[in-house]
């Protein structure tokens, strides 16, 4: 029996997940970033963390080698998702930027930053799982995350 697309869409979307933008720099300079859920710690020591990229990606050349930064949003930050989920939108265009020593552009003021460097792509159907080793790590304890599930943003409230 084959997998109704739809279904599975909104099955996976029931998965509560924080929403991260990974930039980097192109090879002529530019500033690349792209709004992206499928992403996760992988390991301690060494500190390894991975995301998932469409393989249709414009910036794929850009997110898939070198330093790439990611930045981890607040639930302030949701417009910041939708822009760089957009296609129409020029993603830097006045954005606060606070770029790593590397020289990546990163949003400012998010909740978390991890500063990278790509080790590994491994192909995962129509995707890419990107392999960071992970040079840096901040985080600001008073912020909250943004969190996306069922096709919506949503703030974190502690229970009890
Ligand atoms: C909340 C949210 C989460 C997303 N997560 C991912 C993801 O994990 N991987 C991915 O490749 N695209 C993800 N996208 C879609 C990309 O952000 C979007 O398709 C991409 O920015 C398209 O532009 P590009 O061709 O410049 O990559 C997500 C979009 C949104 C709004």
């Amino acid at each position: 029996m084959s997998l109704d697309a739809v279904a599975f869409r909104k099955t996976l979307g029931c998965f509560a997940s924080g929403v991260t933008i990974v930039t980097a720099l192109a090879d002529d300079g530019s500033p690349v970033g792209v709004t992206i859920s499928a992403f996760c710690s992988l390991s301690l020591d060494p500190p390894l963390v991975l995301f998932c990229l469409n393989r249709n990606s414009s910036h794929r050349a850009a997110l898939t080698h070198g330093n790439v930064c990611i930045s981890i949003l607040s639930e302030e930050q949701a417009s910041l998702s939708s822009r760089f989920a957009s296609k129409s939108e020029d993603r830097f265009a006045g954005l606060d930027l606070d770029p790593t020593p590397q020289g990546i552009p990163a949003p400012a003021g998010g909740l978390a930053r991890l500063d990278c460097r790509v080790v590994s792509v491994a192909e995962g159907g129509d995707h890419d799982i990107v392999i960071c080793a992970v040079e840096a790590a901040t985080h600001a304890d008073e912020k909250r995350p943004l969190v996306h599930c069922q096709g919506a943003y949503h703030g974190v409230h502690p229970l009890g």
